[in-house]
């Protein structure tokens, strides 16, 4: 069983609105996207493919794959306008049984996770983790509150999403024949539902798996990098 993990690094953040892209930012002199491709590195996956804007090509190899000796890296390709047009873009290049799309700015990401992932996918076909949010959640009525949700009935989505390859090619491959721009694609999972009749299983995932999404991420992406295991 071999797998591949797409580690995704082409978006602009505009929700970080820096000057720095922020799977760049430096958290303790390493750039965020350097801790995924650390954690990916340690698990027992076989490849990794990091999407990247054409323009940062260049540094990505030099400055991190090469410099801390990413040897799983194989190729390094360019992204697209949207997280869905980068994750085809990694698609097209992946090979092996299983896929592991992840999202750099979830720097905080486990190699257990990593691995639980990978076993879960061999069972399931397409898998998820996902953790229960913490907060009372409301569906909004304009500038009132609406209906609140129970929320154990509710989860938060996380990366890496897992597939067996033909799966998730064979979904992408189905999307992009559509009129793909009106579904309002924001994970992989929702393609694997909508173009095969696949199940998506979720997984316990992890409260420290958060996405670095607005500048004040950042200080709990520090404080979590820095708590341990992660450096
Ligand atoms: N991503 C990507 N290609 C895109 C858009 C996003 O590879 N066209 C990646 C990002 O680099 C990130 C992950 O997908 O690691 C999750 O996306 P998100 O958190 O939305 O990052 P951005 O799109 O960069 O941020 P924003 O939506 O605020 O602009
Ligand atoms: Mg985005």
């Amino acid at each position: 069983m071999r797998s591949t993990a797409i580690i995704l690094a082409a978006g602009s953040g505009k929700r970080f609105s820096a000057k720095k892209k922020k799977q760049f930012v430096e958290l303790f002199d390493k750039p965020l996207l350097y801790y995924s491709l650390k954690a990916f590195s340690e698990s027992n996956t076989d490849d990794i493919i990091v999407v990247t804007s054409k323009d940062d090509i260049d540094f990505v190899r030099e400055d991190i794959v090469k410099k801390y000796g990413f040897s799983k890296v194989k190729s390094i390709v360019a992204g697209g306008d949207e997280r869905y047009d980068s994750v085809y873009n990694g698609l097209k290049e992946a090979t092996g049984d299983i896929c592991l799309i992840h999202d750099s700015a979830r720097a905080m990401i486990s190699v257990e996770l990593i691995n639980r992932c990978i076993e879960e996918t061999v069972k399931y076909r397409a898998v998820v983790p996902a953790v229960t949010p913490k907060d009372t959640i409301r569906v909004r009525d304009g500038e009132f509150g609406g209906e609140t949700i129970d929320r154990n009935t509710l989860c938060i989505i996380q990366t890496p999403q897992c597939f067996d390859i033909a799966l998730i090619k064979s979904a992408f491959e189905r999307l992009y024949k559509t009129d793909y721009k009106t579904l309002g694609i924001t994970d992989d999972a929702m393609v694997v539902e909508k173009f095969t009749d696949t199940k998506v299983r979720l997984i316990e995932g992890d409260y420290k798996n958060i996405k670095v999404t607005t500048p004040e991420d950042i200080v709990i992406a520090k404080a979590f990098l820095d708590a341990g295991n992660f450096l």
